[in-house]
């Protein structure tokens, strides 16, 4: 037995609580501290924050919360969580805790509500397309600013599938004024009028003309079978079905006769690689009938982050390329056979266009 074993022991016991003060010390004055908080609070909160807001809107989480609040059994019923399962409705409360712990969303007596104003905004309908635009931040963005130094290496592409095709045609909609401001310009509104929509995403540009010219048909296509179904759908609930016909279909392999007033490209272009894009806009006026007119929408180089990081994905894409610029696309269509060809910016020094042109040949 070691005979001096209790004084040591209580030695040890004090040493241990100075011990522990001046590792304390050194760590809150370790210089890496402040700097991890600064990261902390600059950078990784809010992509928290962005993804948890992406993730409940697009569930259908703050929609819901916007109308009442609820408990967790609701959510759960709403998100198809199987209510027999205590361990998936666990998961489920810590998912919507963490929405509490960043601030976004409140608990209170059972029920979560809406607390922030980020996710009250993101909650209105009215918002969707900005709440998809996160969502399209989040899920394709991040994805090739953080893979395109390997992909450049090992020659990986992107494909069609890797994008969400209905996220993107509701994310597209942030640019809707723009566009409906390129078909004020363009569409005939006292005749009857033959118009095709190539990649029709939501549909929603199209509604907008039906609505200018009543005597408007149109046939609206989308390469996408998940989206030109959707676009089917919404066409219905716009009471639209008997003047518009939608279906999957895919520009490059379109089989029909030369009879379009209007032939409409909007948002697109960037789906066709830059070398394909002359033969693409030559499809697009063989549907046309001899006088009719093509309008394209787009953005080109040289705007937003959010557009060039848009271009650097399409970049990466193996089936499209970059955004184009305006001389490029011009020229492009005069190379298809295109006439008249004009430019015209909505919005001065925004670098979305709309060009017209047309197909003088029968
Ligand atoms: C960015 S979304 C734009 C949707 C819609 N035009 C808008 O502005 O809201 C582009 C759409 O074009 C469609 N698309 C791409 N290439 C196409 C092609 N070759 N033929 C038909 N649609 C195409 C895609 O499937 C996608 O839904």
């Amino acid at each position: 037995m070691n005979l001096l074993s209790p004084v040591t022991g209580v030695a040890g016991r004090l040493a241990r609580p100075v011990g522990d003060l001046m590792t304390a010390a050194r760590i809150v004055t370790d210089w890496r501290m402040p700097l991890l908080l600064a990261v902390s609070k600059g950078f990784i909160t809010p992509v928290y924050r962005a993804a948890w807001l992406a993730s409940a809107t697009g569930t259908g989480v703050l929609a819901a919360l916007a109308v009442r609040p609820c408990d967790l059994e609701s959510l759960a019923e709403r998100l198809g969580v199987p209510p027999e399962s205590r361990e998936d409705l666990q998961r489920l409360r810590a998912w919507l805790d963490m929405g509490v712990r960043l601030g976004e969303i409140d608990r209170r007596e059972g029920a979560y509500r809406l607390r922030s104003i980020a996710a009250r905004t993101f909650a209105h309908a009215g918002n969707d397309a900005l709440a998809a635009a996160l969502e399209e931040v989040l899920r394709f963005h991040v994805p090739v600013l953080l893979g395109a130094p390997r992909m450049a290496a090992t020659g990986e592409r992107f494909a069609l599938a890797d994008q969400d095709g209905l996220v993107i045609a509701r994310s597209t909609r942030v640019v809707e004024p723009l566009v409906r401001a390129a078909i004020d310009r363009v569409l005939e509104r006292d005749k009857p009028q033959r118009l095709l929509e190539i990649g029709c995403g939501s549909g929603s540009h199209v509604k907008y003309a039906a609505e200018l010219n009543p005597r408007l048909s149109a046939l609206a296509v989308d390469l996408q079978a998940d989206v030109a179904e959707t676009a089917t759908k919404n066409m219905a609930e716009w009471g639209l079905a008997d003047r518009v016909e939608t279906r999957q279909g895919d520009l490059r392999t379109l089989d029909l006769e030369p009879q379009f007033d209007l032939v409409t490209l909007h948002n697109n272009i960037y789906y066709f690689p830059e070398h394909e894009r002359t033969a693409a806009l030559e499809r697009a006026r063989a549907l046309l009938a001899p006088g009719g007119r093509l309008l394209l929408t787009t953005s080109c180089q040289g705007g937003s982050i959010g557009l060039d990081v848009l271009s650097l994905w399409f970049t990466y894409a193996e089936f499209g390329g970059p955004l184009p610029h305006e001389d490029e696309l011009r020229a492009q269509l005069e190379s298809a056979g295109f006439t008249g060809i004009e430019v015209h910016r909505p919005v001065p020094r925004e670098q979305f266009r709309a060009f017209t042109a047309v197909n003088e040949t029968a």
